[in-house]
C-alpha cells in the first residue's frame, strides 16, 4: 500500500460544517478528495467557505450520527466512501451530578454511538471492498483527567477502544482504523473556555489550530501502514 493518495478519493467527514472537520474537509478538497460534509444542519451556515476554490468537490448533506435511519438514507445516495472521518461531536461540561439525564444521552449518542455507526455501516462497505480508511476524532480527555468532563471524557475513551478493537477486527480486510488525541483546539467548542488560565499548562503556550489536526488526518489517510495508528495531538499537555 505504501503512501497513497487522496487525489479522486471521496472522504465522508461527519461534523464537516464547523472547526476540525471543516479544517479536514479543505485540506482533503486540496488534496484532490471528492467531500461530503454530514452534519445535522444539511444547508451550511457558516460553511460555505470551506475552501473558495473547490466548491465543487464538496456536498453537503443532512446526518444526526447518532440515528441509523438517516445513515441508511445518506449512504444509499452516496457512492462508496473511502475515507470515513467521524468527527461529529458535542460537549456537555459540568460535574456529572448536575447533567440532566437527555443531556448525557446526546453526548453519548453523538460521540459514541454515532461513531460506532459510521464504523458499522461505512466499515460494511468497506470490508466488501477490501478497502478503506476510517479516521475517529477522539479527544485527550479520553486519557486525562479533567473535573467536570465525565460524559464526554466517556464517550472519547470508547471511541478509542472502538480505534482498537475494529483495527484488529477490519485490518486483516484490508481496512484501516485509526484516531486522533486533539489536546485544546481553537474551534467553538472552546471558545469558552478560560484560554489564559489553560494554555498555561500547555507546553507550547497556545492552542492547536483545526488545520493542524487537519494534517493529522491528512496523514492517517494517506499513510497505508497506519492501522490503530493513535495520534497524540495536543502541544505536549499530556506528557
Ligand atoms: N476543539 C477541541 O479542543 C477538541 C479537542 C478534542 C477533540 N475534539 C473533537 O473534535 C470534534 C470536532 O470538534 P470541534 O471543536 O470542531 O467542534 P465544533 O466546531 O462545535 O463542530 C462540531 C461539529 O459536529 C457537528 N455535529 C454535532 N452534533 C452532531 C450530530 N448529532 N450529528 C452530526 N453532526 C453533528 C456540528 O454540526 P451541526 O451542529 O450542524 O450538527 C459541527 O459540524 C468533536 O468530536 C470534538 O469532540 C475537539
Amino acid at each position: 500500500m505504501g503512501l497513497l493518495s487522496l487525489a479522486g478519493k471521496i472522504a465522508l467527514i461527519t461534523g464537516g460544517s464547523s472547526g476540525i472537520g471543516k479544517a479536514i474537509a479543505k485540506r482533503f478538497v486540496e488534496e484532490g478528495a471528492q467531500v461530503v460534509i454530514a452534519s445535522r444542519n444539511a444547508a451550511p451556515t457558516t460553511a460555505e467557505t470551506v475552501t473558495d476554490h473547490h466548491s465543487t468537490n464538496i456536498t453537503y448533506a443532512k446526518l444526526d450520527v447518532g440515528r441509523p435511519k438517516e445513515w441508511y438514507m445518506l449512504l444509499g445516495k452516496i457512492p462508496d466512501v473511502d475515507v470515513l472521518v467521524n468527527c461529529a461531536g458535542i460537549t456537555n461540561n459540568k460535574l456529572l451530578i448536575r447533567q440532566q439525564n437527555e443531556d448525557i444521552e446526546q453526548v453519548v449518542s453523538t460521540n459514541l454511538t454515532g461513531a460506532i455507526y459510521g464504523c458499522k455501516f461505512v466499515g460494511k462497505k468497506m470490508l466488501s471492498r477490501r478497502n478503506g480508511c476510517i479516521i475517529n476524532v477522539s479527544s485527550l480527555l479520553a486519557t486525562r483527567a479533567v473535573v467536570g468532563t465525565a460524559v464526554y471524557a466517556a464517550t472519547k475513551a470508547g471511541v478509542l477502544g472502538l480505534t482498537n478493537s475494529l483495527a484488529l477486527e477490519y485490518g486483516g480486510y484490508g481496512v484501516r482504523v485509526n484516531a486522533i488525541l486533539p489536546g485544546y483546539i481553537a474551534t467553538s467548542m472552546t471558545e469558552d473556555l478560560d484560554k489564559e488560565k489553560l494554555i498555561e499548562s500547555i507546553p507550547l503556550k497556545r492552542f492547536g489550530t483545526p488545520e493542524e489536526v487537519a494534517d493529522a488526518a491528512a496523514f492517517l489517510a494517506k499513510n497505508g501502514y497506519a492501522n490503530d495508528c493513535i495520534l497524540n495531538l495536543a502541544g505536549g499537555l499530556s506528557g
